[in-house]
Parts: structure tokens; sequence; C-alpha cells
């Protein structure tokens, strides 16, 4: 979801900038990251003259061998930028859109241009605001045929109980239970069935057994130490277990056994009063619910959405939920270990003795980045082992410190435990159920490290050090040395490598990867605004949200920020998606969404061929007919990206 800039810029200590290209430079080679033959370093890599050479080389004085010529991680010419309304991919690919909202996973449902539809229909159709997405092959390294499971982040709005474009006529504000719902049924995850045809195009399974679509009603079971608290009770269920459905579903998850992880985001949006007073709780206030009527508006038709009538309702949502995409009868689970606060996405690694990190992000300006340690230990091809261990464990939130060096953007780290009888500025909560249900302040009281609006997470396929996404936060009044700037509109990319190269260490290297900024805007490099040495010219963006990682380490970098193309983001045209080596930190754009969008959400098919993206909110300020053109209403979508000789993505 946009969040416009709104503030200024103030003034950037500049002892800090003069150091900081050479620092951000020599990070690399200092720390070793990534020293584990994935690629070459910047210089080398530029030059084309050398392979990576092993350690065995020049021992002696025998024929010096010629080395292989390495093929470079990304193969592919970078595209400028675009502002116009379409899709622009690097040349020898092809950009397809592919189900867009409405698209009908049953008979029956047909998408009617008119916004006619009705709510029944809105539930068997494909959802709005596509984010979050994972291919799951139907069978073992199937390439041909699988499961797109994605996320239907919200549907969008332009005041008060006002929808822009879902009824049809522009700025419809909703009068009945019905509209209402069809806006509920717009929400949550779509699991739809896909082949490709003997033509080699994709198409949708209609009728399949394993489609399906979850909602912000389909009823989901409360797992985990917080299930049944008292804080977690409501008229409609006294026993605190179940829930009926899933809201804001931002970024996601997979996990080695099969299932997905869909993230609830900003569910305070959802929840408003009908009657005159504030009344909201320290914790209601601290997890950004506002007083009064919500622009989603359904506080007026469903009693559960109104925080003064069912206190509690709202402490259901803001969790991991877990579906096993593979059968459309099971419940999904909200996983309660996990803790609760605008979760952007999950992403996962498992120890050598089975220990399952998941490492995630709390989208608000400030708050924080957390890692779940479980207590089960994963087997692989072990179903009724692996069911359930994301319900037992440990919760840690991050602290990011200077290390050894200040002002050198790099440093070292912990992560601290969140356990109400271990951690000792946690005495005051009532038990560990209250510590997950209000993660947020438990990460408060043991003073986690406030970062710049941390989005997604994703691990490194062989090194195993984890990189996550700082949006922006141009708010941001004291700079730290992992969010080194003042009113950061860029954001950045900060990665870290946990002590011993275990998953669950307590403590942890980082450094920057990338300080976003613009070069264009900015010509001196030694401003903070002009962003690190691998940000140029040619690559400049802003305000980096979606990531992955793809199986040969590619780092794959998606945008959701100022799409003006003007004053502090000229030169950066539309939302994008770009692709970064991470051993030489090189970055080249690769896609550009059309107007008013942003670009997220990635996966793969296991060959690599096949890489899947979305495009959310197309025209939020309504200024695109995308992807149908002529005067329709813009749709989110899917974009299946193909090269153009069969290859994989990015090579
Ligand atoms: Fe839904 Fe943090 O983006
Ligand atoms: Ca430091
Ligand atoms: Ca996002």
């Amino acid at each position: 979801m946009s969040k416009p800039e709104m503030l200024d810029d103030l003034p950037t200590n500049t002892s800090d900038n003069e150091h900081f290209q050479a620092v951000v430079e020599r990070a690399v080679s200092r720390r070793g990251f990534l020293k584990s033959g994935i690629g070459l370093s910047a210089a080398v890599f530029l030059s084309g003259s050398l392979s990576a050479c092993t350690s065995d080389d020049n021992d002696d004085d025998e024929t010096v061998e010629v080395p292989e010529e390495p093929t470079p991680l990304l193969g592919f010419q970078a595209i400028p930028i675009f502002t116009d309304d379409a899709v622009h991919v690097a040349a020898g690919y092809t950009a397809t859109v592919f189900a867009p909202w409405g698209t009908p996973l049953f008979s029956g449902a047909a998408w009617k241009t008119d916004g006619s539809d009705n709510a029944a229909a809105q539930a068997r159709q494909v959802g709005d605001n596509h984010d979050g997405i994972h291919f799951f092959p139907l069978t073992e390294g199937n390439s041909e045929e699988g499961l797109l499971v994605m996320n239907h982040e919200y549907t969008t709005t332009t005041g008060r109980a006002t929808y822009a474009w879902l009824f049809g006529t522009p700025n419809t504000t909703i009068t009945t239970l019905e509209q209402a719902n069809k806006a509920i049924a717009a929400h949550g995850v779509s699991v739809i069935h896909i082949a490709k045809n003997t033509a080699g195009k994709w198409e949708i399974k209609l009728d399949s057994q394993y489609n399906r679509r979850i909602t912000a009603s389909t009823l989901m079971l409360i797992t985990g130490p917080a299930a049944g608290d008292a804080l977690l009770q409501t008229s409609a269920d006294a026993t605190g277990t179940s829930a009926f459905g899933t809201i804001n579903n931002c970024g996601n998850g997979w996990t080695p056994w099969d299932t997905y992880l869909t993230c609830e985001e900003n569910f305070n949006n959802y929840f408003g009063s009908t009657t005159e007073g504030d009344g909201r709780s320290a914790a209601q206030k601290r997890y950004g619910l506002s007083s009064g009527a919500t622009s989603y508006g359904w506080e007026q038709f469903v009693d559960r959405f109104d925080y003064k009538k069912e206190p509690n309702e709202s402490n259901r949502f803001g969790w991991i939920v877990e579906i096993d995409p593979f059968d459309a009868t099971s419940t999904p689970k909200k996983r309660t270990a996990l803790g609760r606060f605008k979760h952007e996405n999950a992403a996962y690694r498992i120890g050598t003795d089975g220990t399952v990190a998941i490492y995630m992000g709390d989208d608000q300006a400030d708050d924080y980045v957390y890692k779940f340690v479980s207590s089960g230990k994963y087997i692989a091809g072990n179903p009724r082992n692996n069911a359930n261990l994301l319900d037992a464990g440990k919760l840690y939130v991050a602290r990011f410190k200077a290390g050894a060096t200040s002002g050198d953007f790099m440093g070292d780290g912990e992560w601290v435990l969140l356990d109400r009888d271990a951690t000792p500025e946690l005495a005051g909560f009532a038990n560990q159920a209250e510590v997950l249900i209000h993660a947020r302040l438990a990460a408060d009281a043991v003073g986690a490290t406030k970062m710049d609006r941390p989005e997604w997470v994703s691990v490194h396929p062989e090194s195993g050090e984890v990189y996550v996404t700082m949006t922006n936060n141009s708010g941001r009044s004291t700079a730290d040395e992992a969010n080194p700037r003042l009113q950061n509109r860029y954001g950045q990319i900060v990665r870290w490598r946990e002590a011993g190269n275990d998953p669950a260490a307590t403590t942890f290297e980082w450094d920057i990867f990338v300080l976003a900024g613009n070069p264009v805007k900015y010509t001196d490099r030694n401003d903070l605004k002009s962003g690190s040495a691998n940000v140029t010219t040619d690559n400049t963006f802003n305000s980096p949200d979606g990531l992955g990682f793809d199986k040969d380490g590619r780092l794959w970098i998606q945008t959701d920020g100022n799409y003006s193309n003007a004053g502090e983001y000229e030169g950066q045209g539309n939302n994008q998606m770009l692709c970064a080596d991470p051993a030489s930190k090189e970055i080249r754009r690769f896609f550009v969404g059309p107007q008013e969008c942003e670009v997220t959400g990635l996966t793969f098919t296991p060959d690599s061929k096949t890489m899947f993206i979305n495009i959310q909110h197309p025209g939020e300020g309504g200024n695109s007919h995308w992807p149908d053109g002529g005067t329709s209403v813009p749709r989110s979508a899917t974009i299946i990206i193909t090269k153009d000789d069969g290859g994989v993505i990015g090579s």
C-alpha cells in the first residue's frame, strides 16, 4: 500500500556523509559477507577479465590453466525508467498479464465490467490488490502445473466507506451489508490451479478442486501460546480459538513443508466506531486503530469491526496465517507464536539440526525486525511432524548496534528474547499470551532498534545471509547506523549474518547493502541523499519493498514508492523491479510497472524459467486504465515473465 511522503528534508550529518561511500564499499571485504563463490567483486565483474579464483591457484610452476569464463549472474541489459501506463521488461523477455482482479475461478462467476458482480460472485473470483505470491508445483519439480497462491491486500478507497472502483462506478459510497460483503470477499487469498496448455501458455483450471478463495470472513483457527487468552475472546467466540477471516494480507512466505504463509499488515484500518467518543485502549493506539469511521466502512454493517462493540476483535488480526494450499477444505491457522504486529512478510531458514527460523518485519516507521525460532525440528518428508512447528518456539526482536567503529554503517546486533518469564523488562505483562498479542509493546519495553519501516525479508539461498528492505521513513528525527538518514525518503536494504551462521543464534553482524538515493537530484556523491556507490543515475529508485532471492542468488528488489518522477524523485519513474548481484552489489533495472502502481510479490517455477510478479493498485490516483485500456477501471493483476529463448529469468 502506498504511503505518500509528507515532510521536507532536514539537513543531514555531513561528517557521516564524507565517510559513507568508502565505508560502504569496504564493508563487503572487511566483514566477509558473501565470500562463498557465488559472484565476483564489482571491479572484476565490470572488467569481465577474470574468473573467480579458488584457493589452490598458483601453488607451483605447472602450466597455467586458463580459468573458465564465469557466467555473470545478471545476464540482461538494464532498461531505463518509464512513466507511461504500460509494463516494460528487459529486452529478450515477455511480460503477460494474468489473473487480474475479478477473474473467475469457478463457473458462473464471470467478471462484469460494469461492477455489478455481487458479493457471492466476488467470493468465487480473484480478489483485489494482488500482493505476496507463491507457486507450489503440483508435483515435485513440476514447472508445467501448480498452485499459484496470492494475497489480496485491500481494495482501494477514496474516502469514508467510499470505494474507488470496486462497484464499477468510481467513488461509490457503500450503504448496504451486501456491498460491505463484496468488499470483504475481495480481500484475502486466492489459490489458483494453473497449468501450461499445449501451446505453452499458462491457463487457469476453472472449477479445479484446488481453486479456493479465502476472504475476510473465512473460518480460521487461532493456535499457539496465545490461543484462548481472554484478550482473544469475543461474543462470537468465547473460546478465543477461532476467527473469521484474514485482512490486509501484504507480503507472504512459504515453508519447506508446502504451506503458504499470509501476513496480516494494516489490520488497524478496518476497525472503527459508529458512536461518539474515542474509547481506544493504549494498545489499540499503539497498533494504529483510529477513532471514528474507517475508509472501508465495514463497521457500519458488521458489528465485529466496531472496536467499541467488540473490543477484542482487532486482537484476532495482525498475525501470520498458515494455509495448506493443497487441501481446499483445510482450516487456515493464525500462528500466535510468531507475534502480533503489522506483518509484512515471512522468510524461513532451516538450521543444520532442523530448527526453523522465521524472519519478519513490522511495516511501520520506527518499528522492528523480529525472528521466531521453533522448539521442534523440521523433518523433510514428515508432514505430521512439521504440521504445527510454528506453534511453539522463541520470539526475538532485533537490536542493531554500531559495533566497534561508529559511523561506518555496519556493526553487530543481538536478538532480544520476548519471554514473559525470562526477560526482566516484560515482568509487567500478565502472561506470555499478552506478550505475543502486544508484541510491539514488549519490543518497546526491551529497547529494540526503531527501523525505517521494515518491509520484506529474504534469505540468501547459499550463504544464509538475511536481507531486509527499509522502505523509507520521512519522519525519522534521530539517525543511527542502520537507519542513517533523517527524514529518509529513499530507503535502504540492510543485511545480517547470524553468529556461527546459525539461524538460532542470538547475535549477528550487519551492514547496509544499498542505501537508495537519487544521484540525478543530488549530484554530490558525498551527500547521503545520492545513495551508496551502487546507486547510479541509471538505476536510481526509491522505497524498496518487495524482496526475494531466486535459486541462483539473484536479489530481486521491487519498489512501492513515490512515482511522481519529479522533485526529490526526478529520474526515478514508475514503480519497478530491479535485480542485484549480492557479491558485486551491482543493481540493474529489469521491469517497470504502469502508472500509479506498486510492483510486489515474486515467485518462480522450479526450473526458474517462469517468474510471477504482481502489479498492485494501478491508477490509485485515478490515472490508469491498465491492463484493459480504453475507459476501463484499472485492475491489479499478475504478470508472467518468460525469457524468449526459454532460459532462466535474469540469466
Ligand atoms: Fe503492504 Fe508494507 O506493504
Ligand atoms: Ca559501526
Ligand atoms: Ca509491501
